[in-house]
């Protein structure tokens, strides 16, 4: 332990004798691009960095630790006879600052990757003498504070990232003599408000990024300082106002991200200017209305995310100035009525991913889904049929999971056969002959293969992938039967032989079921006169196809719960209904 050994061989190859020297616990290669390259991964060195005995053509030298081995590391100035030195990743060593005039002489070093350490203050002459330098990460340090001109000797930087440091604010004049800059990240520092006087001196840049900054706004006069700026990330922060003119001076954005912040309105001139933008995030905000220009002028958007926002409703021609391009669309988390997306969706041939995940879709029929669709995501809704005609022939990815399924049909089950990913998990697979039998003759597909039954009762979690279909039994939950009675009478004509095989156990819990869920069901009629329980019930009752109130998709001891979901789903039928009304379809 402690300090680098390092093991040198003499190897003699016809006439000419050279030595490669690699330190005892690091490994020495030449990497992809055909350069000398060192590497220590194991962690645990500690004392000033030791490169006695290194073969001095060096050109990439890379220390990182495990998590559970750190390295506890000191800058060592000898690293300055290392003048073919290329990059320098020295990570998890927990380096203190650096000394002064430290890398001076590495005229050829282009990346210093110094993240996660515990520098605290960089100062210019930390610097001095890395004129190549074009990538510096100090990603995941202390630094709390940049003086002005931190970075003046560093004339050739093009990529700059300080993500994740304390930083509170930025100095005045701290990104002098950066005129060559593309690429700032700034993610994870509290900055709150950025100076505009901080971007003039970056008259290249292309790319900004700061995500998780606590900024509540941005000043205008920062975009009109960079013109340039192609891809410009401010997710998740606190930022609630939009100006009307927002992004006018930038031009040239192709990528814009707003995710994760307080807007809750879009103007219609605010992307009046982004012809070029490709992608656009707007997931996780406030929004609950959208005009419908609101986009009009976005022609080469081709990603659209507008997930977990307050949509209730979109105007069926929102995308139609942009549909001949856009090729990505995230509506999840929002409760748009189903009709309403057709509409939207209404004969696009150009989308090919799909995402209304946790939307209260409580069913999907025919003619919503866009032709040519190879991605869709339908997690998280509350579907327990699905027609496979309603499926596009060109999906290739399905993601079914969180719904409401108890099992799928064979039809469906020939449809998904070509679908490459699937996710079915977290639905309520009931391992009977009545629901499991197509998808249990698919377990070969290992996403089939690692479903869990969630009844009944004696194969609760119990992996499909290990059931056998001589072990199943008949239909233990009366999905065709509508009335208690019935039940009863159901599962003494058809059981009694499995019951008194596998004793009374069985019978003593559907008893126990069927006492705690009519003493709920009853507690729901009683609270029937503030809601709407009883219109609900009677329509959840012709939609879930005559399945007994009491023993249908409510059977299990998340009752309360799900009850609460219900109330959701069945708001969406009302507005789907009433949607249809109107529109007379
Ligand atoms: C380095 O580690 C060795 C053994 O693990 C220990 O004896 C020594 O004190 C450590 N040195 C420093 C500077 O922490
Ligand atoms: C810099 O080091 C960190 C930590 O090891 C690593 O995650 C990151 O990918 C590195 N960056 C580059 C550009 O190599
Ligand atoms: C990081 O550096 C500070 C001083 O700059 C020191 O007090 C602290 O102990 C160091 N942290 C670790 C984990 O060594
Ligand atoms: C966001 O800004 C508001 C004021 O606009 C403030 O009250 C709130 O604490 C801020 N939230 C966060 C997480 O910074
Ligand atoms: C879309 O982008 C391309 C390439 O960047 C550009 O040539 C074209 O003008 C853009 N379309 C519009 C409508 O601006
Ligand atoms: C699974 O089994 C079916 C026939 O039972 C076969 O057609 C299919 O190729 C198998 N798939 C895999 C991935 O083995």
């Amino acid at each position: 332990m402690g300090r680098i050994i390092w093991f040198c061989v003499i190897s003699t190859l016809l006439s000419s004798t050279f030595a490669s020297c690699c330190p005892s616990h690091c490994s020495c290669f030449l990497d992809t691009r055909g350069r000398n390259a060192v590497e220590c991964r194991q962690g645990g060195l500690n004392g000033t960095l030791s490169l006695d005995g290194m073969d001095a053509s060096m050109e990439v030298l890379r220390i990182t630790a495990p998590e559970d081995n750190l390295n506890a590391l000191t800058m060592n100035p000898t690293i300055q006879s290392y003048k073919r030195l290329e990059e320098i990743h020295i990570t998890r060593s927990n380096i203190p600052n650096l000394g002064t005039h430290f890398f001076w002489g590495l005229d050829k070093l282009e990346i210093l990757n110094l993240s996660q350490n515990n520098i605290t203050q960089p100062l210019d002459h930390n610097f001095r003498g890395l004129q190549s330098l074009k990538e510096l990460y100090l990603d995941d340090n202390k630094i709390y504070s940049l003086p002005s001109g931190t970075f003046r000797y560093l004339i050739n930087l093009a990529t700059l990232s300080i993500q994740r440091n304390r930083m509170h604010e930025l100095m005045p004049r701290v990104f002098q003599q950066l005129e060559r800059l593309q690429v700032l990240k700034l993610s994870g520092n509290s900055l709150v408000k950025l100076n505009p006087e901080i971007f003039k001196d970056l008259k290249a840049l292309s790319i900004l990024e700061c995500r998780g900054c606590a900024l509540t706004e941005m000043d205008p006069e920062i975009y009109s300082l960079l013109p340039y700026l192609t891809h410009l990330d401010l997710g998740d922060n606190n930022i609630s106002k939009l100006n009307s003119k927002e992004f006018k001076y930038l031009t040239d954005l192709k990528s814009l991200n707003l995710d994760g912040n307080r807007v809750s309105s879009i103007s219609n001139s605010m992307f009046s200017q982004q012809t070029q933008l490709e992608a656009l995030s707007l997931a996780r905000n406030e929004l609950s209305v959208l005009s419908p220009s609101s986009f009009t002028n976005l022609k080469n958007l081709t990603e659209l995310d507008l997930s977990y926002n307050k949509l209730e409703h979109v105007d069926a021609t929102l995308l139609k100035p942009i549909e001949a391009k856009l090729n990505r669309l995230i509506l999840s988390g929002n409760h748009i009525p189903i009709g309403e997306i057709r509409d939207l969706l209404w004969r696009n041939k150009v989308l090919r991913t799909l995402e209304i995940a946790d939307c209260g879709l409580t069913e999907i029929t025919e003619f919503v889904l866009p032709e040519k669709l190879t991605v869709l995501v339908l997690a998280g809704n509350y579907l327990s049929t699905l027609s496979p005609e309603v499926l596009p022939n060109t999906l290739s990815q399905l993601d079914l999971s969180r719904n409401h399924f108890r099992g799928l049909s064979e039809e469906m089950m020939q449809r998904i056969d070509s679908i490459t990913t699937l996710k079915l998990d977290s639905n309520p697979w009931t391992c009977d002959l009545c629901h499991i039998i197509p998808l249990l003759s698919r377990v070969n597909r290992t996403d089939v293969f690692s479903l869990k039954c969630a009844s009944p009762y004696h194969y609760v979690n119990r992996l499909l992938g290990s059931l056998h279909k001589d072990q199943l039994n008949w239909c233990t939950a009366p999905s065709y039967t509508s009335s208690d009675a019935n039940y009863y009478l159901t599962v003494d004509d058809s059981k009694i032989g499995i019951i008194a095989a596998s004793a009374s156990v069985a019978l003593l819990v559907l008893i126990i079921f069927a006492v705690l869920a009519a003493f709920l069901y009853s507690k729901r009629h009683a609270a029937k006169y503030y809601t709407h329980e009883e219109k609900r019930t009677d329509e959840r009752e012709s939609i879930f196809e005559n399945q007994s109130p009491l023993f249908g998709e409510e059977l299990s001891f998340k009752f309360p719960m799900e009850a609460s979901e219900k109330k959701v789903a069945i708001a969406t039928i009302d507005e789907i209904k009433n949607h249809a009304l109107s529109n007379g379809t």
